[in-house]
């Protein structure tokens, strides 16, 4: 039966590094949707071992005419195996393949598969190929985009890694419907920042149409990853290296990284360290007298009702306030010792800046106290 395509594209503008993000329905087994990708005796399609029995064999054959050699590598699944020993796995597979400097590698899977697969393919032979194939909702709308690659180190998380672009991002929002319902809202929250930081007429469509994303609604769907998409190219075109303009996107996640490492990587969502991220940057920008008590409070709403955490996690009962400082001082934003962090200055407008510890105490001690 012939496959219909639809499809919709976002161009990422970085000169004869620029690459075009493809948003639509039965993209993924569309061998004409690889057409245009550099040519290769061999692919190495990266993914896990959640998402291999969904989607690979499909990839697999849609990539079949192009390549002589499509091999494939399945990695653990979680957060806490983005590490140095499971990137290891992808060179074995590549140099036991005898694979050469022009493969091309394929990602297969969410956010984890995705930063380990721009690694690897950074630094392989100092540099091969590759392309994004997201397969969540958090992937689709902001980690496949934009080439910040990596692993996490016990100290720290990302701290590893190199910015590398691929060359094509294909989003099929097919594969969103397998979707477990928690990650799902855990990539609503990467949807809801951009609202803040940068589109507020996004936050209201957002707050309008947030039931309808809810039920993936696939013509929602389209619209959501399409934005988030167009919001985070504007950025990483001006700044592809995260020199200023681009730490914007971090709206939430200093806070959120110190709770995912506080509580050990897997315990909490990626996603979900960005929904109450989100809530304490808020209340912080509201202390700072950069936004009113009513945004905050819409803010906090539209997380609430895409399902994900509204209040911080308690990483120690003794002083939780000092180990999320702690935390948060291990971040690739500060300066100087200084922990920077990104606020609402003003519906619709972020700015990134340091602010008084008692501040942040007062922030963190009404944020994630017991409900
Ligand atoms: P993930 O990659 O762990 O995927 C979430 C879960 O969903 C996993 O269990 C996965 O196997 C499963 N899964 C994936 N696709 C599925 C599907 N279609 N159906 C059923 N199950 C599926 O997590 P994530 O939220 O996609 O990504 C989080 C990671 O992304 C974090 O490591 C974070 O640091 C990183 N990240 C990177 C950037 C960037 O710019 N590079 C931006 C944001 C987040
Ligand atoms: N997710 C943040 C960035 O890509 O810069």
């Amino acid at each position: 039966m012939p496959v219909t395509t639809t499809s919709s594209s976002v161009l990422i503008e970085l000169g004869e590094r620029s690459y075009p993000i493809a948003i639509g329905s039965a993209l993924l087994g569309d061998a004409r949707q690889y057409d245009a990708l550099p040519a290769a005796v061999a692919a190495l399609v990266v993914t896990n071992s959640t998402v291999a029995p969904l989607y690979l064999q499909r990839l697999k054959s849609a990539l079949a005419g192009r390549y002589a050699r499509v091999l494939e590598v399945v990695l653990p699944d979680g957060e806490e195996y983005k590490n140095w020993q499971t990137l290891q796995q992808i060179f074995d597979a590549l140099l036991t393949s005898g694979c050469d400097r022009k493969t091309v590698l394929f990602a297969l899977g969410g956010g984890v598969v995705g930063d380990m697969t721009g690694f690897a393919a950074a630094s392989y032979m100092r540099g091969v190929p590759f392309v994004q194939v997201p397969t969540t909702l958090l992937a689709q709308v902001d980690s496949s985009v934009g080439g910040k690659t990596g692993i996490n180190h016990p100290l720290g998380k990302n701290m590893i890694g190199a910015f590398y672009q691929p060359q094509l991002v294909l989003c099929d929002l097919d594969v969103l419907d397998t979707l477990p319902p928690r990650e799902f809202s855990a990539g609503l929250a990467e949807v809801i920042k951009y609202g803040p930081i940068a589109d507020m007429a996004f936050f209201d469509w957002l707050e309008q149409n947030i039931d309808a994303l809810m039920a993936r609604d696939r013509t929602a769907l389209a619209h959501a990853v399409r934005r988030s998409c167009e919001i985070k190219a504007w950025v990483v075109g001006q700044d592809e290296r995260e020199s200023g303009l681009r730490a914007i996107l971090n709206f939430g996640h200093t806070f959120g990284h110190a709770i995912e490492a506080g509580m050990g990587y897997g315990a909490w969502l990626h996603g979900e360290g960005v929904g109450a991220g989100m809530v304490m940057a808020a209340h912080l920008s509201q202390r700072l007298g950069l936004v009113d008590a009513a945004f905050v409070q819409r803010l906090t709403a539209l997380i609430e009702r895409a399902g994900l955490p509204v209040r911080g996690a308690v990483l120690d009962a003794q002083d939780n306030a000092g180990r999320y400082l702690e935390l948060m001082r291990v971040d690739k934003k500060n300066e100087a010792g200084e922990i920077r962090f990104v606020l609402i200055d003003g519906p619709g407008k972020a700015v990134v800046r340091p602010a008084p510890d008692a501040l942040v105490r007062a922030v963190i001690d009404d944020c994630c106290a017991a409900p």
